[in-house]
């Protein structure tokens, strides 16, 4: 037997023990060992029953997902759950930690399952584009009922212990030593004459009342949440066969739909972001053992937009912050803001008054920089001007203690040259927050040239305990999000003066499942931001072409939603088309001398991703971000790209690098060498009929 499972006999009852670390996936050689025990078991006079239990900090976490894209190794994991449960002496699951995907199945395939009070389960095989596949669409439905379990597995939600004894997943809490509390629950079964619970052969007792029109308006709610995947709906049609077919009939329409989930682009992309958010943190000079500062108390500069988001997340982590503005007014603006914030999560019912009380009583205002002078992080947020950056950092450096870590959230300039009007640049970082900074999940973390280890180190773990994605970039203009970013917003604006409709390019990004298409990000954000960006952009090239309507519409006073009017027209948050935009295209376009053209809505995709895939290649062969799985991590985090669409970077692996090569030679002939030229990097993995990811495992 493989030395992952092990089998020993107490008193009566064997304990199978399955030892995995990290986090006991049921790798071919689980699946081998809780097989060979499964027979040891039948044939074992000295056993009449079994606890099945996990070594280490989890009970199982779920089929190995590193197998997926590998050739299926014997048994297969439906068929160790059969076995489980065809066995004639009773098993019971013990369950520690989290029991997820197929570990939840494994123990639904036993007959009895007792759980540590903090222990979890869940079957969250939707968030990597998959259904449960090894019988679990079939036994939820007959343990906790179909709705619920729709619910858990269309949304991927774990329940605690008390909520899974409450709906019937688990029979038992066991307090205390759980495998001692499990065997003595196992004898007690046998002694009680329980019978093997064979959750195959159950009833499912809410099925009666689910009919058509049940099914279409669970849908049509999917369609609203989980708009462009595939799986939800997968899960449905699997929980309509448990309902409505035998369960073997049921488990082959499972089987069917599962495979089809795996095979999808949507599941392999998302299978890539699973690794990849965990990859991010793993930086090749900056070793897990590298020592970390504490973080106890921060400050921030500046409560505007920014400032008052990012002050939001380290309050709600417990830690006090210290905000500085310039005068009185600047923090009674700010503090307002962010008492307005707090106010919406009481209305929603997310939190109490007391709370939000708590909650602004952990935020000191000052003007006063010595009101600073003991943060152990300092988060500058300040107008997006060097100058000002440059002298607010000259004070940091002034006043705050030694050891303290100064960071930026410029997103845009060059932190070497603020880092060097400190006399400790190795201090010096930046935190790029994403607006609205105290909701978005990415966060940018840009070393400088000079940015010590530890200070990269702690950075990461702040993320972390403020709940972000951190992912480690260099420095360049628009660092890697805003920098890939531009090239799509510059196809964007083109489109606009070749008379292409800003709702048609909007509208075909979203269909591609974009959270919002360009020109309505645009309006949002305000067209003054991108305006104010490509002017700070020093070495942008000379084009007047270049993202013109965000000139002339800025300069008319058009800044987007915050003028009542952008690109489009507002009628409180609608967007309207405006006519007279286009006009103005229109006359633009013809002074410029740009053509009027006809695009497919594939073309306007191509030239909004490629455009940016392009620039990642060279994103990634300058250094900046370390890996193309990070570039996709920011991009799914901070931009709206769809997590089933894997990133730009896995997008283009997808598509095929020889195509988006075509794709991009084929734009440059069309519109010349300054925008279009491939990168090298993605002429090199065309040739040698490479992917980026192939690129980044073999450097
Ligand atoms: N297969 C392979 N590796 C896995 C894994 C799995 N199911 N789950 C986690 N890992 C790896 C991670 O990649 C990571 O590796 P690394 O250290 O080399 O980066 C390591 O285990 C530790 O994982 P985390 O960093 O995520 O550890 P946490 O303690 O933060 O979280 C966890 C533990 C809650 C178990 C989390 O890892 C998790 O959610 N895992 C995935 C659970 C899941 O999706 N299960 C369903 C799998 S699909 C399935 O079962 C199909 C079936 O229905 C047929
Ligand atoms: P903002 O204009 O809303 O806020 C800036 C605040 O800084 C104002 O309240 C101002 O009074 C204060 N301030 C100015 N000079 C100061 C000084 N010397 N000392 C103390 N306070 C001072 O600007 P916003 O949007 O919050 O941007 C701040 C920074 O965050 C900029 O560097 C910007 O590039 C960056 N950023 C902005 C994003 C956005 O979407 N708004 C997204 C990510 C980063």
């Amino acid at each position: 037997m493989p030395a992952t499972v092990s089998y020993e006999v107490t008193d009566g009852i064997a304990v199978i023990t399955i030892d995995n670390p990290p986090v006991n996936a049921m790798s071919a050689a689980v699946r081998k060992g809780c097989w060979e025990a499964l027979d040891r078991l039948a044939a074992d006079d000295t056993a009449r029953a079994a606890v099945l239990i996990c070594a280490g900090r989890t009970f199982i976490a779920g089929a190995d997902i590193t197998e997926f894209d590998k050739p299926i190794v014997d048994p297969w994991l439906p068929d160790v759950v059969e076995k489980f449960e065809a066995s004639e002496k009773p098993v019971v699951a013990a369950i520690h930690g989290t029991a997820l995907g197929g570990g939840l199945e494994t123990a639904m395939g036993c007959h009895y399952r007792c759980a540590l009070p903090t222990a979890r389960v869940g079957l969250p095989e939707v968030h990597l584009g998959l259904l449960p596949g090894a019988t679990g669409t079939q036994r939820l439905p007959r343990l906790s009922g179909a709705r619920k379990a729709l619910e858990m597995m269309t949304s991927g939600r774990q329940v605690g212990a008390a909520e899974a004894l409450e709906s019937g997943i688990i029979e038992k809490i066991v307090e205390g030593d759980l495998r001692a509390g499990a065997i003595a629950w196992a004898r007690e079964l046998l002694d009680g004459g329980a019978p093997l619970k064979r959750v195959s052969q159950l009833e499912i007792h809410d099925a009666a009342d689910m009919d058509d029109e049940f099914y279409a308006e669970y849908e049509q709610q999917l369609a609203r949440k989980a708009r462009g995947f595939f799986a939800p709906f997968q899960i449905v049609k699997c929980v309509r066969a448990a309902v409505n077919e035998s369960y073997s009939d049921a488990f082959r329409t499972e089987r069917r739909l599962f495979d089809e989930c795996k095979e999808s682009t949507h599941s392999q992309a998302q299978r890539h972001l699973f690794f990849a958010e965990r990859e991010v943190a793993k930086i090749p000079d900056v070793p897990k053992t590298t020592p970390v500062r504490d973080i106890n108390s921060v400050a921030v500069i500046g409560a505007g937009t920014m400032g008052g988001g990012i002050a939001m997340n380290f309050v709600n982590a417990g830690i006090p912050v210290t905000v500085l503005e310039v005068d009185q007014a600047g923090l009674e603006r700010g503090l307002g803001v962010i008492r307005k914030n707090y106010g919406v999560a009481v209305d929603k019912g997310r939190m109490t008054e007391a709370q939000l009380e708590q909650a602004m009583g952990m935020i000191t205002p000052t003007t006063d920089y010595a009101g600073v002078a003991g943060a152990d992080l300092v988060i500058e947020a300040v107008f997006e001007n060097m100058e000002i950056k440059k002298q607010v950092f000259t004070k940091l450096d002034g006043v705050c203690k030694q050891g303290a870590i100064l960071a930026s959230n410029t997103s845009s300039l060059d932190l070497n040259e603020i880092a060097v009007v400190t006399k400790r640049p190795g201090d010096v970082i930046g935190m790029h927050f994403f607006a609205p900074a105290n909701i978005m999940k990415l966060l940018e973390i840009v070393r400088g040239e000079q940015t010590a280890a530890d200070v990269i180190a702690t950075a990461m773990a702040t993320a972390k305990k403020i709940r972000k994605v951190g992912v480690l970039v260099g420095v360049c203009f628009g660092f890697v999000g805003n920098r890939m970013f531009f090239p799509y917003i510059r196809e964007a604006q083109l489109m606009m003066l070749e008379g292409i409709p800003p709702e048609r390019v909007d509208r075909v990004a979203y269909d591609w499942g974009m959270a919002m298409g360009p020109h309505a990000v645009m309006d949002l954000s305000g067209l003054d931001v991108f305006y104010k960006l490509n002017n700070e952009w020093r070495e942008r090239p000379d084009d007047p072409v270049y993202c013109r309507m965000i000139n002339v519409l800025t300069e008319m006073g058009r800044q987007g939603q915050k003028t009542g009017a952008g690109t489009y027209r507002y009628e409180g948050r609608k967007a309207v088309p405006d006519p007279e935009v286009m006009e103005i295209a229109r006359r633009e376009a013809q002074a410029l001398g740009v053509r009027q053209i006809e695009v497919s809505d594939e073309e306007i995709i191509e030239r909004l991703l490629y455009s940016m895939i392009n620039e990642g290649a060279r994103v990634l062969e300058e250094g900046i971000a370390i890996r193309p799985g990070d570039i996709d991590v920011i991009f799914v985090n901070g931009y709206g790209m769809p997590r089933y669409r894997g990133g730009p970077m896995k997008y283009a692996d997808m598509a095929g690098i020889d195509n988006v090569l075509a794709a991009v030679e084929k734009y440059r002939a069309r519109y010349g060498d300054l925008w279009w030229t491939p990168a090298p990097l993605l002429e090199q993995l065309a040739r040698s009929g490479s992917s980026f990811q192939a690129w980044s495992r073999n450097r």
